[in-house]
């Protein structure tokens, strides 16, 4: 019989990738959803999966319900990918994100700990929790300086499944991972606000998109790929953390540019009275504008990913670069707007 993995955060972006990448490998998929008034699997049927996967009630926030879906479904693997996971939103509920990115975590180390240690874990960490970079570009040695409340929070949970590992033997890893992004992406993300602006603009459904900063900077991935690494991690005999990122680093601007491009528009970028805004080049219609509602209180300036440790000990490395990434997105935005079908 295949494995059983157990995946916490499986309706969303990364969850749905997973789940579709174990069930390839022959896994029996168990993924715990919280309770909601509504639906909430349109990624899963998106990848046409949903029925080869066991949905379970389980809230990182409940320790009770944890430990009866761990104890009752007694899974080799739990990646643990549940997050408020916005970090624009952790400004705003930065308790309710400690609740889950941080002790939630602890919550399941402590049940796999009870119930015997011998579940392997992975944790979802990620690039936020370096913030204010102290070197560049950032690998495992890198220290940590978080600028948000989900980056404090997942720094918390981050050294819990260190030190559940090097005070109980425990098989946790960490993923530090960087930006990736995907048709599945979730829409107030900025990529994909971006690529689903474009393709509204090109249906004439909508005149512009509305940005905050532009200057910020990104190593942005392919969520696809990504998932690979989480699996890998697992396999390895010596459980260990991970920096997972393309080396590449490119800002917002860049990205509004090359996401245009795919629609073949070309964006000039105009300062008038001291206002930016993204201008078509050949019509002059303002495509962007800028909205200081979307800063952040405290911004991640730039990240930039070293992933040389899981080249050399997972043998991963991104197969889909920037350009392609941005193609795919746009494509299967104005297949949805065309189609009016936008699934989650
Ligand atoms: P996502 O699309 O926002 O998905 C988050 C998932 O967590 C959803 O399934 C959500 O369920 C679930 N969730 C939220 N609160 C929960 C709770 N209290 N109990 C149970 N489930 C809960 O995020 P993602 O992009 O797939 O990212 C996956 C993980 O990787 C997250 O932990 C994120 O912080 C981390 N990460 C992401 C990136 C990235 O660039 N994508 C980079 C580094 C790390 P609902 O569907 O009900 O909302
Ligand atoms: N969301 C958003 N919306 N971001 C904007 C906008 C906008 O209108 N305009 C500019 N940005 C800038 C943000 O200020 C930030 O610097 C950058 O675009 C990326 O923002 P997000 O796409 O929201 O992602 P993130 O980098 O804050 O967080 C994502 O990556 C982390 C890994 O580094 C999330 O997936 C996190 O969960 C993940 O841990």
């Amino acid at each position: 019989m295949g494995k059983r993995a157990l995946i916490t955060g499986i309706t969303g972006q990364d969850g749905s990738y997973l789940s579709e990448f174990l069930i390839n490998k022959g896994y029996e998929v168990y993924g715990a959803v919280r309770r909601t008034s509504s639906i909430n699997t349109g990624r899963l049927s998106e990848l046409d999966i949903l029925n080869k996967i066991n949905l379970v009630a389980m809230d990182l926030a409940e320790i009770t319900n944890i430990q009866r879906v761990i104890e009752e479904i007694k899974p080799d693997e739990v990646y643990n990918l549940a997050a408020q996971s916005f970090v624009q939103t952790s400004f705003d509920q930065p308790i309710y994100t400690s609740e889950i990115d941080a002790i939630g975590v602890t919550r399941i180390l402590e049940t796999i700990r009870m119930l015997g240690g011998n579940i392997k874990f992975y944790q979802a960490s990620t690039s936020e929790m370096f913030g204010k970079v102290q070197t560049s570009p950032q690998n495992e040695e890198t220290p940590f300086y978080p600028r948000s409340p989900y980056g404090v929070s997942k720094l918390y949970g981050h050294w819990m499944a260190v030190n559940y590992r090097e005070a109980w033997d425990l098989h946790a890893c960490s993923g530090i991972l960087f930006n990736h992004e995907s048709p599945l992406r979730g829409i107030e993300f900025v990529t994909r606000k971006i690529t689903l602006g474009v393709a509204e603009i090109t249906k004439e459904k909508k005149k512009s998109i509305s940005l905050g900063n532009l200057n910020a900077k990104r190593d942005w991935g392919y969520a696809g790929d990504y998932v690979n690494a989480m699996w890998l991690m697992l396999q390895k005999k010596t459980p260990s953390d991970y920096v997972i990122a393309t080396g590449e680093m490119y800002s917002v601007r860049e990205f509004v540019e090359k996401a245009f491009n795919a629609v073949d528009t070309e964006i000039e970028w105009v300062l008038d009275d001291g206002v930016e805004s993204g201008r078509c080049k050949k019509t002059g219609n303002i495509l962007v504008d800028i909205n200081k509602d979307f800063n952040r209180p405290a911004e991640t300036d730039y990240l930039l990913g070293d992933a040389t440790k899981a080249k050399e000990e997972l043998n991963w490395k991104p197969q889909v670069n920037f350009n392609t990434l941005i193609e795919m997105m746009v494509k299967k935005d104005l297949d949805r707007v065309e189609n009016d079908v936008y699934g989650f």
